[in-house]
């Protein structure tokens, strides 16, 4: 898991919305989950959420990212090492969780509900807890359909590109898991010709090439629809909605998940 993390911090810079949550999104998180007082837990080390929060514990388990991702610990933040699944927090002690995509980096239902359980252990009364989802359709999308988008300038970025292709290809796979190498082994069949990519959406070839980093990756990604994220998200606190985090492309897919009444 942290080789595949090192290997995307390399490239950082070359990614965009929606992987990376834009202002409008991180306004969402600030609006929501009301953080301007908030002792907060950030669930990896998000960079455009660093902001958030009057003071905020960033946990992630990748040294290479904290190191090469984090904007640095200040008096009112500090990012420290640690597993999500086993949040270094004491029970009931944290006005809220934010996390981005964090539901889709764990390829699995059962690490899905890890996270839900210690989210809600963490939480105060009165916590709140926010995720950005990567969510997949109810009904699965039409590779040629994404394809011909694509070509035709209907796509935003090469990001959400590469979004529609793993939604795709997830389908209805068991727990909607996908192998992150079947991402680039769809995408190379469906554009083997990536200079005609390029030259019909302005994208440039080494932001197309961050794609390739999948290739050898053993990791696990999931899209799941954000009914089911809901449902599983139920059995763990007693308020749980979507909110949209704005217009940018793919943002239908990109809600956010609001959890209260944590039932730790
Ligand atoms: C916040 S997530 C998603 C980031 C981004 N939006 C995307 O999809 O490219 C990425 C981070 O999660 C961290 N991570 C993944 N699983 C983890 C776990 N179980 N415990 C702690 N950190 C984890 C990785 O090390 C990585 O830094």
């Amino acid at each position: 898991m942290t080789q595949h993390w090192n290997a995307i911090r390399k490239h950082w810079q070359l990614l965009g919305p929606p992987l990376r949550p834009p202002a409008e999104a991180v306004e969402t998180y600030n609006r929501e989950l009301d953080l301007s007082g908030a002792h907060v837990v950030l669930l990896g080390v998000t960079p455009e959420l660093a902001g958030l929060g009057a003071t905020m514990m960033a946990v992630d388990e990748s040294a290479d990212m904290i190191a090469g991702i984090w904007p640095g610990d200040t008096a009112s933040r500090n990012a420290v090492n640690g597993d999500w699944l086993d949040l270094p927090a004491p029970g009931a002690s944290v006005d809220a969780v934010i996390g981005d995509g964090c539901l889709s980096v764990l390829g699995l239902s059962a690490a899905r509900r890890g996270l839900f359980a210690a989210i809600a252990r963490v939480l105060r009364i009165g916590g709140r807890a926010g995720v950005r989802l990567f969510a997949g359709p109810e009904t699965p999308d039409d590779p040629q359909a994404v394809r011909a988008l694509a070509l035709s300038g209907g796509v935003s970025t090469f990001h959400e590109l590469k979004w529609r292709v793993a939604v795709t290809a997830t389908g209805e796979a068991p727990d909607h898991a996908i192998p992150v190498k079947r991402i680039v082994e769809a995408f190379d069949a469906l554009f083997p010709d990536r200079k005609e990519l390029s030259a019909s959406t302005g994208w440039d070839l080494p932001v197309i090439g961050t794609i390739d980093v999948y290739r050898n990756s053993s990791v696990i990604y999931s899209f799941a629809p954000a009914a089911t994220l809901i449902r599983e998200a139920q059995a763990f606190f007693g308020d749980v909605r979507t909110v949209s985090t704005g217009s940018y492309g793919f943002a239908e897919r990109c809600p956010l998940l609001v959890m209260r009444e944590p039932r730790g």
